[in-house]
């Protein structure tokens, strides 16, 4: 019978936030490990490391996913965003991240990368959300600090904005 080494070393190549990187991992090491010991992403919080608190985030192919709940060489040929991608290192802010910080809506942070990333690709997906579909989305996150309203106050705000400026935009063209 076939004996399968746990330890053996595996390369992994993938695009993180639009950079091509590589680094060698087990084949047991988990996705939310490999980027933050791996490639030094460690923005990337990990918390409960079996798919609970949602600290863990990233966007796998565009897909707010659980990087605890994923190998890393499941991460092979993706493109992997994490909260690093939000914006450029000497860069301003993303509307995002501004609005999260106007409605003080981080405390000790340590859940914020991962409801970060969800928010941006929910809000992707549904440009104009009511509060009830937020704290829908936002019920896979744990956050310990905020009592969460200030997060959907963040949200919301940056979803109307974003509607502003298309409506904006599309008047301008005209
Ligand atoms: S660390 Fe991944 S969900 Fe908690
Ligand atoms: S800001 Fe502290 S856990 Fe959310």
């Amino acid at each position: 019978m076939k004996t399968i080494n746990r330890d053996t070393l595996h390369t992994v190549r993938l695009h993180l936030n639009g950079t091509a990187r590589s680094a060698p991992c087990t084949p047991r090491m988990l996705l939310s490990d490999f980027l933050r010991d791996g490639l030094g992403a460690t923005g990337t919080h990990v918390g409960c490391e079996h798919g609970v608190c949602g600290a863990c985030t990233v966007q796998i192919d565009g897909v707010a996913s659980r990087s605890c709940m994923t190998l890393a060489v499941q991460a092979e040929g993706r493109d992997i965003a994490t909260v690093e991608g939000l914006c450029d290192p000497d860069g301003p802010m993303s509307d995002l991240q501004e609005a999260f910080k106007r409605h003080h809506a981080l405390q000790c942070g340590f859940c914020t990368a991962g409801i970060l990333m969800s928010c941006d690709d929910y809000l992707r997906r549904r440009p104009d959300p009511n509060e009830a579909d937020v704290r829908d989305m936002l019920s896979g996150h744990l956050c310990r600090c905020t009592g969460y309203t200030p997060i959907v106050q963040a949200v919301l705000e940056t979803a109307a904005l974003r509607r502003a400026h298309a409506s904006a935009d599309a008047l301008t063209e005209d």
